[in-house]
């Protein structure tokens, strides 16, 4: 088979890896790809948010099976695109991807089949918002209704802090279109987990579980960044509580979607909020999260490929998902000042003394190649992952692979997994 995978990151390298691996892959393509990437796979210049390129690179190479990655190509249609030139896809359509694409639309699904997440209201209108957050006090969350790369979710401590998020989005359009409508929502306490299944229209399977970090600094500290490092298993995630997500959040979830006639397939990722045992949606994303793709594509056993094609023909009944006993962890190494400003164009050396380290793997998350060299490209630049029989064991791996790295204009939290390690 012929694969293309869609994006430029460290979820995207870590796919290209597993898929690679997949005896029916005779050939893997990734647009665009990244400088680790173009180890497994051949890099095209298509950008991932390049519908017709994509649809016409897809069309002219004769590819069996596109993979999506990031969510903006998803929301934008390049699933129906694809499927209308012929090429399967594995991704939702875009009627689908409004799970990720419209927080409202999310929440009032859930609303309707009954799927426990925070009370919310959704405004599009900035005094009815300010009058529901003066009735409802605070903490409350505010949230752009449409995709805002991850920055469009306000946590506020007082109600002066939550007026402020509705005229950053509303008034001032911080995010365009994508603030025009909000969600606001109960500020929900708890743990937080990420929780993957793969789905098929009709049937889903979870994935093993996995926890990230989403703060910048050490001790959960510092602005909310895509994820400063993952791992799985997530021990808050037990057996029966896996149960309970299937049974209350995800069945309902692709059922209501096929009842309202936008049948679900791809992955399905529900970000979880756990407190005394019971969990909560606090969000929907259409694709594999980043950095959590890292770690539990090492832990896979069985064929990537075949669990990804068997979800996009619908027959998600005729495969197992096998895994590894051992734990996985991935530490990202991001540019110095991510998330705020930071350079671009820094040399990275080290990269295969990293690698000597048992069971570790370096996947690319921004970097490109020049010369010979290997340099940072972008905010998130490294996922350093390593397999071990316990997060701890994973953990010691990942740092003693990190300290051989030579990146002076890089950082790394150094404590990644540490809530798994602690319990
Ligand atoms: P999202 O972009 O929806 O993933 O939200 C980003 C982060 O904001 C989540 O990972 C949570 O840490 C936090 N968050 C979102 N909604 C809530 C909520 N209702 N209560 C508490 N924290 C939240
Ligand atoms: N790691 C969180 C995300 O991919 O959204």
């Amino acid at each position: 088979m012929k694969v293309l995978v869609v994006g430029p990151g460290g979820r995207e390298h870590a796919l290209c890896w597993a898929i690679a691996r997949s005896p029916r892959c005779h050939e893997l393509f990734c647009a665009p790809g990244n400088a680790g990437i173009a180890g497994v796979a051949k890099c095209v210049a298509v950008g991932a948010e390049d519908v017709d390129g994509l649809v016409r690179f897809a069309t002219e190479t004769k590819i069996d099976l596109v993979v999506v990655g990031p969510e903006a190509p998803l929301v934008a249609g390049l699933v129906d695109s694809l499927e209308r030139a012929g090429i399967r896809a594995f991704g939702p359509s875009a009627r689908a991807a409004r799970l990720e694409g419209s927080k409202g639309f999310m929440k009032d699904l859930c609303e309707r089949h009954g799927i426990p997440t925070a009370a919310f209201g959704r405004f599009d209108e900035p005094e009815a918002a300010k009058e529901f957050i003066r009735r409802k006090g605070a903490p409350i969350v505010v949230k752009a209704d449409g995709l805002a790369a991850g920055k469009g979710v306000i946590l506020c401590r007082n109600v002066n802090e939550a007026y402020a998020a509705i005229d950053h989005l509303m008034t001032e359009r911080a995010f365009g279109a994508a603030g025009d409508e909000v969600v606001i929502e109960e500020f929900l306490r708890g743990e937080e987990a990420s929780f993957f299944a793969l789905v098929d229209g009709k049937r889903a399977v979870p994935l093993v579980s996995a926890q990230d970090h989403k703060a910048a600094y050490d001790g959960d500290e510092g602005p909310n960044t895509g994820g400063m490092g993952a791992y799985t298993p997530a021990p808050i995630v037990t057996k029966e509580m896996a149960a309970t997500v299937m049974e209350n959040i995800i069945t309902p979830m692709i059922d209501g979607m096929a009842a309202e006639g936008a049948p679900y397939k791809g992955v399905l990722y529900a970000g979880l909020m756990i407190e005394d045992g019971v969990p909560k949606l606090l969000e929907v994303n259409v694709r594999f999260g980043d950095p959590e793709c890292q770690p539990l594509m090492v832990r896979l056993k069985s064929d990537l490929l075949e669990a990804l094609l068997a979800c996009a023909e619908g027959r998600l009944d005729s495969v197992e998902m096998k895994w590894f006993d051992d734990a996985a962890l991935t530490v990202v190494m991001a540019s110095q000042g991510y998330p705020g400003r930071y350079e671009k164009g820094s040399e990275i050396r080290g990269l295969d003394a990293a690698e000597q380290v048992d069971d570790v793997i370096v996947f690319h998350a921004g970097t490109r190649e020049s010369k010979g060299q290997i340099l940072a490209d972008g905010g998130r630049v490294l996922g350093v992952t390593a397999r071990a029989p316990t997060v701890a064991e994973a953990q010691k791996r990942a740092y003693e692979a990190i300290d051989r790295i030579d990146w002076p204009q890089g950082f790394c939290r150094r404590d990644i997994g540490w809530r798994a390690i602690d319990r």
